[in-house]
């Protein structure tokens, strides 16, 4: 039996025939089980020689076929490393990365936050009061055209600017008010190198018993240079907002690289118009926010602008497409 089983065991060429021979000689029906159960036909002088035989061909056996186990496995293992370079370095993973809106958007808000301002948010589909006759802006005002405004059939609209937010915290809140509303808003623009019609802002508000135009300035300027480093030229240019007085268009100064150094616009800003409050005060029913009693600056920048300039992309629609060519560059 022992030598019949070696040689079953020799032959074997893999783990399913090893397992046979296995099984065809310890198994439970198997020869050396056969012979064990045949025993006890033999007389008690036999027995213990018998015993010892079987159990020396039962412990070759079992060596046999764990020696023959770990030889296969050997030799799978070879084989599945054959043709394969094992000195080539690994394949690096690539990691992924935050998008640079994201990147600008968090920065800017980590900068505000460390100034005071506190994070505000209001609803994308808005009403025409709290994105327009709130903040001051007249019926016939050409913001509120159809050709320029996502109209719903409700008469609700996609809020054009963030600076709805405003509105809606002023509404709830007391001063002193200092919140930053990050969003989208959207307008009906032909899409183009810099225009979508949906994009990102910032909004900004400080209302307080005394907040001057030189905090508006000071707030701003501090802003610009922690984003874009401290050597930021910041200019204000007067603009017209109706819902700020006086209002300005902030630019700060480009140095592109063979360029001459050009201002480019980033933010609308200005020192709150008092008719803002004196509705507020109307909707509200008190005067908590008596334009007589309080100033307020507010300020509204758009996030894709500022990627924009901070990494010289020439292209608003780069940021929406999702090639990873493009992305990669951020992580
Ligand atoms: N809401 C203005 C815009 O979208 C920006 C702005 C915000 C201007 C706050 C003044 C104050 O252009």
């Amino acid at each position: 039996i022992q030598s019949d089983a070696l040689a079953a065991i020799a032959a074997a060429s893999d783990e399913k025939t090893l397992d046979d021979a296995r099984v065809a000689f310890l198994g439970k029906k198997g020869r050396l089980t056969a012979a064990a159960a045949g025993m006890r036909h033999l007389s008690s002088e036999e027995k213990p020689v018998m015993g010892q035989l079987l159990n020396v061909a039962r412990q070759a056996i079992t060596s046999a076929i764990e020696e023959k186990q770990t030889a296969l496995s050997e030799l799978a293992d070879q084989k599945s490393v054959e043709g394969i370079d094992l000195t080539l370095p690994g394949r690096a993973l690539s990691g992924g990365g935050l998008h640079p809106l994201t990147q600008v958007k968090d920065d800017a808000i980590q900068t505000l936050r460390r100034m005071g301002f506190a994070l505000a948010d209001g609803p994308e589909i808005e009403t025409e009061f709290h994105c327009f006759d709130a903040l001051n802006t007249p019926a016939d005002h050409p913001a509120r055209n159809e050709k320029d405004t996502f109209y719903f059939d409700s008469g609700k609209l996609l809020r054009t600017h963030t600076s709805s937010v405003q509105i809606r915290t002023m509404e709830k809140a007391a001063p002193p008010v200092r919140i930053i509303a990050p969003g989208s808003a959207y307008r009906r623009d032909e899409i183009d190198a810099t225009h979508l019609s949906v994009f990102n802002q910032l909004e900004g508000l400080y209302v307080d018993t005394d907040v001057k135009l030189s905090d508006l300035k000071g707030t701003l300027e501090f802003f610009l240079r922690s984003m874009f480093g401290d050597d930021t030229e910041v200019r204000f240019r007067p603009h017209f907002f109706p819902f700020t007085e006086p209002s300005f268009e902030i630019d700060i100064k480009l140095h592109a690289k063979g360029q001459e150094p050009k201002w480019i616009e980033i933010a609308g800003c200005g020192m709150v118009d008092p008719a803002v409050f004196a509705s507020l005060c109307e909707t509200r029913g008190d005067d908590v926010f008596d334009p007589d009693k309080v100033t307020g600056f507010a300020f509204g920048m758009g996030i894709d602008r500022l990627a924009m300039i901070k990494w010289g992309i020439k292209d608003i629609r780069l940021l929406i497409e999702n090639d990873v060519r493009f992305l990669q560059q951020f992580a």
